[in-house]
């Protein structure tokens, strides 16, 4: 098992991106949100409501762990999780790790509206959103095999790069 983890912040195009990427190297894909919405049978907003985020947390959590056991697949992961040490690790060890860049404002506007998003639904997303980035900066960098900057990019555009970028790689493990 070796999976291709795309990671980075709401809005950054994981989803989007995973499934272009997925058929183009013909490997099943995974929404690690959708997982975890399909096993509680909630919504993420109503896990965030009844269960709390540290309960969503523990939800990801396991979702991740899981993987271990699953073929290799193109997985779509939630923006928060980096947050917990044991992921980070469990994401180091089981794969490949994109870290699909974005800055708070262009993801703001692909997001549009932020119902749906617990953690940027209450309040002002516009105030929110950098300092929930800015905190998490560091984390998507610290896992990043590759980062790919997708500002002003199409999804179709940034799959092109993560395709590179591991075929770069590939080709570099490659015995000679
Ligand atoms: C979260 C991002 C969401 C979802 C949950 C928490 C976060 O996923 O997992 O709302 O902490 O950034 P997306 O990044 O796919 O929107």
């Amino acid at each position: 098992m070796s999976h291709v983890f795309l990671i980075g912040f709401m809005g950054a195009g994981k989803s989007t991106v995973g499934q272009i990427l997925a058929e183009r190297l013909g490997l099943p894909f995974v929404d690690l949100d959708a997982r975890i919405t399909e096993s509680a049978g909630r919504s993420v907003v109503e896990i965030f409501d009844v269960e709390g985020e540290q309960g969503f947390r523990g939800r990801e959590s396991e979702g991740l762990a899981a993987l271990a056991q699953a073929p290799s697949s193109v997985v779509a992961c939630g923006g928060g999780v980096v947050l917990a040490d044991e992921n980070r690790r469990l994401l180091k060890t089981m794969g490949c790790v994109i870290y699909l860049k974005v800055s708070a404002g262009e993801a703001l506007a692909r997001i549009g509206d932020t119902t749906g998003r617990p953690l940027l639904e209450h309040g002002d997303a516009g105030a929110m959103a950098p300092t929930l980035l800015a905190a998490r900066e560091m984390l998507y960098r610290m896992v990043a095999d590759v980062i790919v900057d997708t500002s002003g990019l199409s999804a179709e555009a940034v799959a092109d790069q993560v395709f590179d970028a591991l075929d770069a790689a590939r080709r570099q493990n490659r015995p000679s």
